[in-house]
């Protein structure tokens, strides 16, 4: 049972915040902190304590759950006296995305400090996180998973468990490139279409319902065909995202031509200033110049 359970969440960022919400309703005590306070304050009127310390946060917790854009905030954050306040026995749950180098930082700093570590990135993105409905690519120490369980059921639907910890950043990775992918075809159909004097709407509505018809593609097709991108997923960490894949794919000798031009979307979408708005904003450097 996650009740009574006391979770430190570092990051009440779009993922952090919802899940802290629904870890509350199951029960847990949740003390949560973010850089910017104010993120975390409305929290407060949900049932968390929010502090302005990571390690008071940590203070006597049973699991610290970090939700942080990435590996270097991460270190930065948790580096500084926050593994050795939690509870005897306390649990990292690692849920950021962070690839597999980040990863293997991070197991190591809790190593060091003899904390036991779960690298349990996340699918799934605003709504889902919100409804609880996210899946966890759980990997880490057999003796501490029956404890964890309870936390991820809070925060997702399914729980996918791998073995070492490290594993759960790599299945991660590959989601990763099929997303990054997806997005940047998506976003040069739509371009096209529009370039041939095709309704792009139309298009969508040709795949819908068929094999070729994903849902992805109908929610990030629709915000590319308004030019209107509120954020579920930032471009600026989905560029962060295609880099973790890239460094992946570069130590093995593995040349890949797709998730480079996507990253190069990204940047230049970036650049033009749309780093803050969901990475659907792709659309803004692949679209038809007038
Ligand atoms: N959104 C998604 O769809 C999704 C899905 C799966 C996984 N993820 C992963 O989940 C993690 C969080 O993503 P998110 O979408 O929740 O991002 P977000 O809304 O941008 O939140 C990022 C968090 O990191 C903090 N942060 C950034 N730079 C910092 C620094 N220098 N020092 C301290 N804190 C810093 C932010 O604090 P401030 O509020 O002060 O800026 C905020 O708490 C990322 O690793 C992301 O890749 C996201």
């Amino acid at each position: 049972m996650v009740e009574n359970a006391k979770v430190a969440l570092l990051g009440t960022g779009i993922m952090g915040a919802a899940m802290a919400r629904n870890l509350i309703q199951a029960g847990a005590e949740v003390r949560a902190w973010n850089r910017s306070t104010e993120k975390a304050e409305p929290l407060a009127r949900d049932g968390a304590t929010v502090v302005e310390d990571p390690a008071e946060a940590a203070s006597g917790a049973d699991f610290l759950l970090t939700m942080l854009s990435d590996a270097d905030v991460i270190e930065d954050v948790v580096g500084d006296g926050v593994l050795p306040a939690l509870a005897d026995g306390g649990v990292w749950l690692q849920m950021s995305t962070v690839g597999e180098r980040g990863n293997e930082r991070l197991a190591r700093l809790a190593s060091e400090n003899s904390v036991a570590y779960v690298d349990a990135p996340v699918l799934g993105t605003k709504a889902p996180a919100e409804q609880g409905q996210l899946v966890v690519l759980a990997s880490g120490p057999d003796d501490v998973r029956s404890k964890c369980e309870p936390v991820f059921e809070a925060v997702g639907s399914k729980t996918v468990w791998l073995g070492e910890a490290g594993e759960g950043s790599r299945l991660k990775l590959v989601v990763n490139n099929w997303i990054v992918g997806l997005l940047g075809v998506l976003a040069e159909t739509i371009a096209f279409a529009r370039a041939t004097g095709v309704d792009p709407q139309k298009f969508l509505e040709t795949i819908e319902g068929g094999p070729l018809g994903l849902p992805y593609a109908q929610i990030k097709g629709a915000m590319m065909i308004e030019e209107d991108f509120p954020t579920s997923f930032s471009a600026k960490l989905a560029r962060k995202d295609a880099g973790l894949v890239l460094d992946a794919a570069e130590e093995r000798g593995l040349r890949m031509s797709l998730a480079p031009a996507v990253a190069a979307r990204l940047d230049e979408a970036i650049e033009a200033g749309h780093g803050e708005e969901d990475m659907a904003a792709v659309y803004e450097a692949a679209k038809p110049k007038q």
